[in-house]
């Protein structure tokens, strides 16, 4: 009896997700370049194993699967991609369907769904690492309509629940819909993280406060608004020891962050849209800010550390932290509309937020509310949603006092600045944007409207 579907790549997350869907009742052919690794993988999946058939080449991993034939990607981005694809060109039928579940460029994932493959191709954006993939991941599908159809009870099954028991595992729209709704997803994942980074920094290096007193803190938050995996597992590796030192083991990682660029794609994507994502955009700036410690180390000896004390209360940091991660999925969800109109999708807005409730990096209780927001107005700034707003009205002026006091002591804020910097702009109906069209006009003959109406778009500039 030939398996239900076919998955390429064993690496961690692909011989997750295999196991999923072993377990949630799929027989499942694999198939991975090194055969030792497939053969391994057999061996010790335990129960699994009979659901699991190994295969030694990819012309046998596709006799081992059953048309049409539904086989699962998760190589590598980029170049493995393209080579996998053009390695399976010869062995499949029009009426196949492979699946890439890695972090494409969405972009690629577009070129590859219109190159005219000889068989059919879809791009998934799949979110939650290694424990997601094996125990649910939320899943971000792109593909046609008749495709999501064909893999769907297989995509629902392995996904994670959401309290509610809706499966997080949803159809975006064609071509790149699902991996673009996975960077920004990435995007608000970094933004989510140099936030809570951020207000970290405030109470280590503002209020003296050690790593476990800290986590403390952390762990209330997650009683509370905040509630959510990325403040969940910070108040675990806050509370974590160091097995060499004994010390807390946050304090002996390099201050250096790593990223795979999915959050930069967001951000240079997001200037293509001329969608404003300043919390994003930070995120990404900080980790670049980060790995260039030479250069900080030379201007510290130079200028001085900047940090000094400042005087906050860490009931103040939550309502800031609450107002950010507001701000900055406002921002988020915009993008996600934004790109949208401008590829010609129709992504659901509200069933995006339905699907990160559960399963992904950035799941958090918030997104309950925020998928009710969307519910009503999908194209309204969630700023602009009366829960939302009556929540940021309340919460601003902490993040206004966090982010003026953090700033006047001298430690960086640029995310949770860039969100207020941001507010600010858009609650401001008569911006300086003027001035800007004055000097264009000056210079270049640029034009300009008035605010009278009055037909006459260029200045008499310098007499
Ligand atoms: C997820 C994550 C994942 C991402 C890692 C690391 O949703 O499961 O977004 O896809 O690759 O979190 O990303 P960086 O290396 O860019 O930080």
């Amino acid at each position: 009896q030939q398996a239900r579907i076919g998955l390429i790549g064993l690496g961690t997350m692909g011989a997750a997700l295999a196991q999923n869907i072993a377990e949630k009742g799929f027989s499942i052919a694999v198939w991975n370049r090194t055969t030792q690794v497939t053969r391994q993988f057999h061996a010790e999946a335990g129960d699994l194993a009979d659901r699991i058939v190994p295969t030694e080449t990819l012309a046998d991993l596709v006799d081992a699967v059953a048309a049409p034939r539904i086989i699962v990607l998760m190589v590598p981005a980029g170049q493995p991609v393209d080579d996998q694809l053009a390695a399976l060109s010869p062995l499949l039928a029009a009426e196949d369907l492979v699946i890439d579940a890695g972090n494409a460029d969405f972009h690629s994932t577009t070129l590859r769904t219109d190159a005219g493959l000889p068989f059919g191709f879809m791009g998934i954006g799949v979110s939650g690492g290694e424990d997601g993939a094996r125990h649910g991941p939320s899943i971000m599908a792109g593909g046609t309509r008749a495709q999501w159809d064909l893999v769907q009870p297989i995509l629902t099954a392995i996904a994670a629940r959401a309290e509610d028991g809706t499966p997080c595992a949803a159809w975006m729209g064609p071509q790149g819909a699902g991996h673009f709704v996975k960077m920004v997803h990435n995007g608000i994942e970094y933004a989510d993280m140099q936030m809570i980074a951020e207000i970290y920094g405030l109470m280590r290096d503002g209020m003296a406060m050690d790593a476990g007193a800290i986590s403390r803190v952390f762990a209330g938050w997650n009683d509370g608004a905040l509630r959510s995996y990325l403040i969940e597992i910070t108040a675990s590796a806050t509370a974590t020891e160091d097995p060499h030192t004994g010390r807390p083991l946050v304090d002996m990682i390099v201050d250096r962050a790593g990223q795979k660029g999915t959050g930069r794609w967001t951000a240079i994507e997001a200037q293509h849209l001329a969608a404003p994502i300043p919390v994003i955009e930070a995120a990404v700036m900080a980790r670049n800010v980060s790995a260039q410690p030479d250069q900080r180390r030379a201007a510290e000896d130079r200028f001085g550390a900047a940090p000094t004390p400042c005087r906050l209360d860490t009931a103040t940091l939550e309502q800031a932290l609450i107002a950010g991660k507001i701000l900055c999925y406002a921002q988020g969800f915009a993008m996600i509309s934004a790109g949208s109109g401008m590829f010609g999708w129709s992504l659901p807005l509200p069933q995006i937020a339905r699907i990160w409730r559960a399963g992904c990096i950035i799941r958090s209780t918030m997104l309950n509310d925020m998928a009710r927001a969307l519910d009503d107005h999908p194209d309204r700034n969630l700023v602009l949603a009366p829960l939302f707003a009556d929540r940021i009205e309340a919460a601003l002026p902490a993040l206004r006092q966090v982010v003026s006091q953090g700033i006047a002591a001298g430690h960086p804020l640029p995310a949770l600045a860039g969100g207020l910097m941001w507010f600010d702009m858009i609650r401001t109906a008569r911006g300086t944007a003027n001035l800007i069209q004055a000097q264009r006009d000056f210079f270049g003959a640029h034009g300009f409207s008035r605010i009278d109406g009055i037909d006459d778009s260029h200045g008499p500039w310098g007499g």
